[in-house]
């Protein structure tokens, strides 16, 4: 991996407004963390993966700026994303007689991302919090945009508040250490950025996706700073996803049914919404909004990221009746009937329901064991 030149994308949400950093290096220079609040204590929360590879060099850094800079390694995994560990950054930020004051740190990908910021909206009320994302899925979606919470048995992301973090810094030199298959489910949520606002930005990454399963550093680069200005365009318009923010949930719907259908962590998040992103797209055809080659395109693209595009079985006797059980639950449906972001000719989305005959349909024709 070279280096490339550092590269910033603005938020604009009025006093909640803040800047996304993009590039190699960005956690050995302390530029990136000036202008923060003065706090009386610094928690940086990660995870056991994460912490022994990144943690001591943040630590360090921080501590140049601040007088206070704790630590805390959660478990690692989606599995873990409860209330159980949530409950541990409060053990620890009262343990340490941690106040209003105090800026929490998230280092790590999305599920440490999704709970620091989680934590942060309800300790004492509210602190704030920064969000050093350092997996590709995290730094193209999950730390921009101030979603936060965690899962519950029944349901994905089911419990969380909008919280938005004071700064984004994603350093591309942690994408060195990512398991290529966490590098494959962060590409699902690039792509979905495609066939939802930018057909252009699709064309690139059908050019350019052996650059990007190779970690080519200006590929990468490209490919975070456009997703972040597309969520960003996306998440000033809609903030708390009153109507336009539901596109970014493309391949959700189904993928959230994958996700806990099979156990959260058995399938990756990524690796659910790409195929989920492909049933959508048959569900798109099948309704007469896209048509089948625009259909084959999106599944080639996902296939080539190294992402399921089959879905699994979730139920031995009635398969799409489980599907449509999990997806009754998804967050945007109304009143039981299943929203779905669908593809309304190439690079546009729209959200709503379908008859259940039909996504019985998608799912049968989609899914093996
Ligand atoms: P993750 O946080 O579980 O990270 C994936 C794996 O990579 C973990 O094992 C982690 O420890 C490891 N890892 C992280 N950075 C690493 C690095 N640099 N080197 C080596 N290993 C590293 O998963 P994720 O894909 O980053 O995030 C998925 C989560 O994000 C899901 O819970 C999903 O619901 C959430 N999400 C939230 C939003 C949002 O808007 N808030 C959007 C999309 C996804
Ligand atoms: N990842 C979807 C959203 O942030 O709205």
């Amino acid at each position: 991996m070279s280096k490339s030149p550092s590269q910033s994308v603005s938020i604009d949400l009025a006093e909640r407004s803040y800047d996304i950093h993009i590039g190699s290096g960005l956690l050995q220079q302390e530029s990136f963390f000036e202008g923060l609040p003065r706090a009386t204590s610094v928690l940086i929360v990660s995870n056991e993966t994460v912490a022994p590879l990144y943690c001591a060099q943040l630590q360090a850094l921080l501590g140049k700026k601040f007088a206070k800079v704790l630590t805390l390694a959660l478990p690692d995994g989606e599995a873990h994303k409860n209330w159980q560990t949530l409950n541990l950054i409060f053990d620890a930020l009262l343990q340490h007689g941690c106040d209003r004051k105090t800026l929490l740190v998230a280092l790590g990908g999305g599920v440490v991302g999704d709970m620091t910021g989680f934590a942060a909206a309800s300790f004492m009320r509210g602190v704030p919090f920064v969000q050093i994302p350092t997996t590709l899925l995290s730094q193209v979606d999950s730390s921009v945009g101030g979603k936060t919470g965690i899962n519950h048995p029944l349901g994905k992301n089911m419990i969380g508040a909008f919280h938005q973090p004071l700064r984004v810094i994603c350093d591309l030199d942690t994408l060195k250490t990512l398991p290529q298959r966490e590098l494959s489910a962060g590409l699902a949520e690039v792509i979905k950025y495609g066939p939802i606002a930018d057909l252009q930005f699709m064309d690139w990454l059908e050019q350019n996706m052996d650059h990007l399963l190779a970690r080519d550093v200006e590929a990468l680069a490209h490919a975070v700073r456009r997703s972040c200005e597309i969520k960003a365009w996306v998440v000033a318009q809609d903030e708390r996803e009153g109507g336009l923010r539901a596109i970014l949930n493309f391949g959700h719907t189904f993928g959230h049914a994958i996700e806990a259908g099979m156990g959260y962590g058995n399938w990756l998040h990524g690796e659910a919404v790409g195929c989920g992103m492909v049933m959508a797209a048959q569900l798109s055809q099948r309704l007469g909004l896209v048509d089948a080659a625009f259909v084959a395109r999106l599944q080639a693209l996902t296939l080539r990221a190294g992402l399921p595009v089959v879905g699994p079985i979730l139920n031995g006797t009635d398969n799409a009746g489980r599907y449509l059980e999990l997806m009754r639950l998804d967050k945007k449906s109304d009143a039981g009937e299943i929203k779905f972001v669908l593809i309304d000719g190439p690079s546009k989305a729209r959200v709503q329901g379908a008859p259940d005959a039909l996504v019985r349909e998608v799912i049968d024709a989609c899914c093996q064991a």
